[in-house]
């Protein structure tokens, strides 16, 4: 049978990529991915076993490293995201933590941006300070604050643009020539707007890291992440530390993932739509008198960034009411969004971040994170946005 050739992936549009790109199909000749649920391969010999451990032959060993449904779907979103390569996790967190521990050593220095998800400063106070890496934090968009914290230790500048749950941004391209000219690595969680808003390897970044589990997957089912990058950079660093630790993505997971991956071109645009319907209507609105969060605001001081670096704004949005209690009665008065810590489902969805994803931050910690008592956040999901609007409209009546 005529083997068909993988066509150049940058030269096609992101829709294409996410529907064509991690094609393997097996002799079954099946048309939609096939799943791999083993936890090992079999061996025709024992000279076989020895060759594909010694990497003198190629092929599948053990699923905590080696599995060709988490290959596709690495494929998948190494191809959306302009990456050479892709490592899949059992999470976000599993994406970053993998990445820290792959790439600093005891001694080394990171500059981590105060706006980041709460579980990631976290992970910073406990983890990296018990292993005596050292932390400095800064102002996402304050680039003379990175280059001021910059050591001849500090090895990776962390950041999210548009950070979770303020959507203040910061300059990749000029962040990564900062970096860049200090032999510095730059990771960027790229969660909130996907391959499809944002890519910012082009950009100069050295690693982009997601949580699946948001809008990649984007119906609220499974846990994932993935790392994407230079190949040497990975495969050197990075798959090393996953093969011999494990916080590896499940086939089953996978699976769930590279189908999410083929509608996240289409979903992501009707997230967008809905968000800016909905911002656009409730900019007006006499309760929150202007104070709603959404990157590429009329206005903002950031838009000219977001302009530059972001093809859409994405479907979070937040809403800055005056307090705890005007927060909590605004998201209870809500009909049809559900209340959960999670975002970029389906379903709108709505969270307190103060008493929530960042909830376990100190007090000080969280003002500096942006994170005010008052803040709500919004993942805007698919519905008729006349529908959410509708929703939003008559719970912040009762308040
Ligand atoms: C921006 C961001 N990064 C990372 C994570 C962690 O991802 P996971 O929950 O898949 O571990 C989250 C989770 O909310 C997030 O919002």
């Amino acid at each position: 049978m005529k083997k068909k050739t993988a066509p150049d992936w940058n030269t096609l549009g992101s829709a294409t990529r996410a529907l064509h790109s991690g094609i393997h199909r097996t002799h079954q000749r099946e048309n939609s991915l096939a799943m791999f649920l083993t936890s090992s391969y079999v061996f025709e010999s024992a000279d076989q076993a020895r060759a594909v451990f010694a990497d003198e032959e190629e092929g599948n060993i053990y699923s905590r490293f080696t599995n060709p449904t988490v290959a596709a779907f690495e494929e998948k979103i190494a191809a959306l995201e302009g990456g050479e390569k892709a490592i899949a996790t059992a999470s976000g967190m599993a994406a970053i933590n993998t990445v820290f521990m792959s790439l600093l050593s005891s001694g080394d220095h990171l500059v981590l941006s105060r706006s980041v998800f709460g579980s990631t400063t976290n992970l910073a106070n406990t983890v990296l300070a018990r292993m005596g890496i050292g932390v400095t934090r800064v102002g996402l968009s304050d680039l003379d604050a990175w280059e001021k914290a910059i050591r001849k230790e500090t090895r990776i500048f962390f950041a999210e643009t548009p950070a979770n749950p303020t959507l203040e941004l910061v300059d990749i391209a000029a962040l990564a020539q900062l970096a860049r000219a200090h032999g510095i690595l730059l990771v960027l969680d790229n969660v909130f707007c996907t391959p499809c808003l944002q890519t910012p390897l082009e950009l100069g970044a050295h690693i982009t890291v997601h949580s699946a589990t948001k809008y990649l997957d984007g119906q609220g089912r499974v846990l994932g992440g993935a790392i994407v990058g230079e190949k040497e950079l990975l495969m050197k660093h990075i798959y090393p530390y996953l093969r011999n630790t494990g916080p590896s993505l499940s086939p089953f997971n996978a699976w769930v993932l590279y189908k999410g991956l083929e509608t996240l071109p289409l979903r992501m645009e009707k997230h967008c739509d809905n968000a800016e319907q909905i911002v656009q209507s409730l900019a007006t609105h006499p309760k929150l008198n202007g104070r709603i969060r959404y990157p590429g605001l009329p206005g903002d001081p950031q838009r000219a960034i977001a302009q530059k670096q972001m093809r859409r704004f994405g479907g979070v949005m937040c809403l800055e009411l005056e307090n705890r209690q005007q927060a909590h009665r605004f998201i209870d008065g809500l009909q049809l969004a559900t209340i959960t810590a999670n975002l970029g489902d389906t379903r709108t969805l709505v969270t307190h971040p103060a008493t929530t994803t960042h909830g376990k931050l100190s007090p000080q910690d969280r003002l500096q994170a942006g994170v005010t008592e008052g803040l709500v956040r919004l993942s805007i999901g698919l519905e008729n946005a006349e529908d959410v609007l509708a929703d939003i409209h008559q719970s912040l009546d009762q308040i």
